[in-house]
């Protein structure tokens, strides 16, 4: 594979990017800023239109990376994967959602390796960094592109690197996070290793792609169940009559062997809520069962019920029921400041509250529109915001704390307000209840 890497060594190796979403899109701008040309693909035809129109349609890409990316011409888009040949490297970067059964959801995973392997050459480098259970790339990618004739390790390179990209983050950007590498052989390590150096500094080898799907999955187990143990702590301190968010700040003050944090409406977004399963289904293939996992789903599913139950309990203090009142939900995405609703908790407490007879509204400023369809079939628009709006709720809801949000004017305006994110610590008053 000496061509491939003279290739990549001269930053000329055409570099495909599978699904353009939160992880594909930045690794497809980070890769043509540092001078690669770049085709991402996708099967949603309106993020193909969107990057030829030269339209920033994920926040975390930087505008002067975008600007550089589009107008170099070395960032374009199609939906035709037969130009996959053309690539020397390929990223993987497809949704791995659940199914309602709660067991991995492999379908885009296996589409796309099917694309790549109708365009499969020698001297391609095939990198997946779609979360996944360890096993995947050996045990389904790879025996789908061999069935090609082609060899895995020989004729072409096949890598695992987990995404660690973090919507929102402001602090940390592509660039500065290390990455996890784990190749096939060591020379596919090494090819991806040299691949990903022209734009993210620090690369971290390990022994093989399974190696490196178990780190991920387990960073964000990690996540999971220190979540679930401060939710928990949260319904204690609760009975117990403790400010848990007295109790987590003082403890945050340790300078060693403890880490901050917090507890919320339940999880969200695409990645803590869902990899756990991931790593729990593929466990019982062991006759393992990660008690752990199952355990802090159990704590983090019941959050938004707590949530409703802290609602009522406010409501009562007013001598009213959820039964017919008036509920405003501020901010529904899974957290703070971006536009993203997957797996958001505020949709499971719009549900409940709903089946308990309230008439439920929200306001959104990232989602104009919700159409919450579990066990319930709701339209809804985002409210305009107002000092009005908010004296006449009878209860308002914070779920997610947009940075935009006018926290003063809040408290000032609402009569009864449960916050579930602190946001509105700066107020203390009895009219506010806290999760
Ligand atoms: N969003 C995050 O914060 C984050 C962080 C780390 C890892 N991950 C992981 O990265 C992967 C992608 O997540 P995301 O957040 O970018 O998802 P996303 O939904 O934002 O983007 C995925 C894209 O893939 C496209 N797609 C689906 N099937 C396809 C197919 N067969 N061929 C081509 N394109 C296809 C979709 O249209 C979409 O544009 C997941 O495995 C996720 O767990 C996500």
């Amino acid at each position: 594979m000496q061509q491939l890497q003279q290739r990549i060594q001269a930053r000329t190796a055409k570099v495909g990017v599978i699904g353009l979403g939160y992880v594909g899109l930045p690794m497809a701008v980070g890769a043509a800023v540092a001078g690669y040309p770049v085709i991402g693909f996708d099967i949603d035809k309106r993020k193909i239109e969107a990057i030829a129109a030269g339209e920033r349609y994920i926040e975390d890409v930087e505008p002067d990376d975008w600007k550089m990316a589009i107008e170099s011409g070395r960032l374009i888009a199609t939906a035709d994967f037969v130009r996959l040949r053309e690539c020397d490297v390929v990223l993987v970067c497809v949704p791995t959602p659940i199914n309602r059964a709660k067991e991995p959801d492999m379908s885009a995973v296996e589409a796309a390796t099917d694309s790549i392997a109708r365009a499969l050459r020698a001297e391609q480098l095939i990198i997946v960094e779609s979360t996944t259970y360890p096993g995947t790339t050996i045990e389904l990618v790879k025996p789908r592109l061999e069935a090609t004739g082609l060899r895995a390790g020989i004729d072409f390179a096949l890598v695992f690197s987990p995404e660690r990209i973090d919507p929102g983050n402001k602090r940390f950007k592509l660039r500065q996070v290390p990455k996890v590498v784990g190749g096939l052989t060591e020379q596919c390590t090494q090819l991806a290793i040299e691949f990903y150096s022209a734009f993210i500094e620090r690369l971290v080898p390990v022994s093989s792609p399974t190696a490196a799907e178990m780190t991920k999955i387990y960073e964000n187990v990690f996540r999971s169940v220190n979540i679930a143990l401060v939710n928990e702590l949260a319904l204690l301190c609760n009975r117990m009559g403790l400010n848990v968010w007295e109790v987590i700040e003082a403890a945050s003050t340790k300078p060693y062997g403890f880490m901050t944090f917090y507890p919320g409406p339940g999880l969200g977004g695409h990645c803590i809520p869902v990899d756990p399963y991931y790593l729990a289904w593929k466990a019982r293939h062991y006759d393992f069962h990660v008690k752990f996992v199952e355990l802090s789903a159990t704590i983090n599913d019941s959050m938004p019920y707590y949530v409703c139950s802290r609602v009522n309990d406010a409501l009562n203090s007013h001598f009213k029921s959820i039964n017919g009142s008036d509920i405003l939900i501020l901010g529904v995405t899974y957290k703070r400041d971006v536009a993203d609703l997957r797996e958001s908790p505020a949709l499971k407490i719009i549900e409940i509250l709903h089946q308990r007879g309230a008439k439920v509204s929200y306001h959104d400023p990232y989602i104009p529109t919700l159409h919450v369809q579990d066990h319930v079939d709701l339209h809804l628009r985002s409210e305009t915001l107002t000092p009005e709006r908010l004296q006449q709720a009878d209860c308002v809801v914070v779920v997610a704390d947009h940075s935009s949000y006018d926290w003063a004017t809040v408290a000032e305006n609402a009569k009864l307000i449960v916050d579930t994110r602190n946001a509105l610590k700066a107020f203390p008053a009895p009219h506010i209840w806290k999760l």
